[in-house]
């Protein structure tokens, strides 16, 4: 049995002195679930050495090369070296910004897979594509064109996050967040059989203390991928109880 996972996504926030909030969740004690933090790059190394170990530090995104001339890109192995464990790979906020489609997501993670790291793969729905019911199709061509050949259940974290949802304190039910978990584990059952059976999938989008516990209740639910509710450690603290009780 995989441990549960809760993972925070500072995106593009975070200065030297935010370094006090994962300063404050180290200090707490040990909770029953790993708990990352992806800082932007530019803190990762003074975020490694805050975590003392207790908390994995990730990257917010990768390039699928090893090296080369990608100006203000940074590639797997470097987040790597500079103590990572972790990438997230096709955030929403990516794939959307950066026109990353589900093949350039695939590169990426092969790429954090082979320097080492776990690779976070999101993927999710827009709003129109739920209200034309194509939630399950979009979601399951996604996972197809974004899992890379070689993930397992150690290198691999499948994280659904609903566009809609990001950011804008709206969330699924938890029937449909159910509905999205259960097809998930059947479609990777069925590529990895045991290896897809114990791959945590996380939920994301508008996760706080107030609906973590009813999330994280939920079967296919192995923990969270929180944007700005990790910002702070007493929000992201009580997630982090909520998840290591459930
Ligand atoms: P919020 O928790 O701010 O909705 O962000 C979710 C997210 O995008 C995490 O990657």
């Amino acid at each position: 049995m995989v441990r549960k996972l809760a993972a925070g996504n500072w995106k593009m926030n975070g200065l030297g002195a935010n370094i006090a909030e994962l300063e404050a969740l180290v200090a707490a004690p040990a909770p029953e679930c790993d708990v990352l933090i992806c800082p932007p790059a530019t803190l990762m190394g003074a975020c490694v050495k805050a975590a003392q170990g207790k908390i994995a530090i990730g990257g917010q995104d990768c390039h699928s090369a090893t090296s080369g001339a990608h100006t203000g890109d940074i590639s797997a192995q470097m987040i790597h070296d500079a103590g990572g464990s972790y990438v997230i790979v096709g955030h929403s906020e990516r794939r959307t910004d950066h026109n990353e489609s589900d093949a350039d997501v695939s590169a990426k993670a092969k790429a954090a897979i082979e320097a080492g790291l776990t690779a976070i793969i999101c993927l999710g729905e827009t709003e129109a594509q739920r209200d034309a019911g194509e939630t399950l199709d979009v979601i399951g061509a996604q996972l197809a064109g974004s899992l890379p050949e070689g993930a397992t259940a150690e290198n691999a974290v499948i994280a659904y996050e609903p566009i809609w949802a990001i950011g804008t304190g709206r969330t699924p039910t938890l029937e449909q967040i159910t509905e999205v978990h259960d097809s998930l584990r059947a479609d990777l059952c069925a590529r990895l059989g045991n290896q897809g059976q114990d791959m945590r999938l996380l939920y994301g989008g508008s996760v706080k203390p107030a609906n973590a516990a009813e999330i994280f209740a939920i079967g296919n639910v192995n923990g969270a991928l929180v944007g700005g509710a990790s910002l702070k450690a007493k929000d992201f603290g009580d997630i982090i109880t909520a998840l290591s009780e459930s």
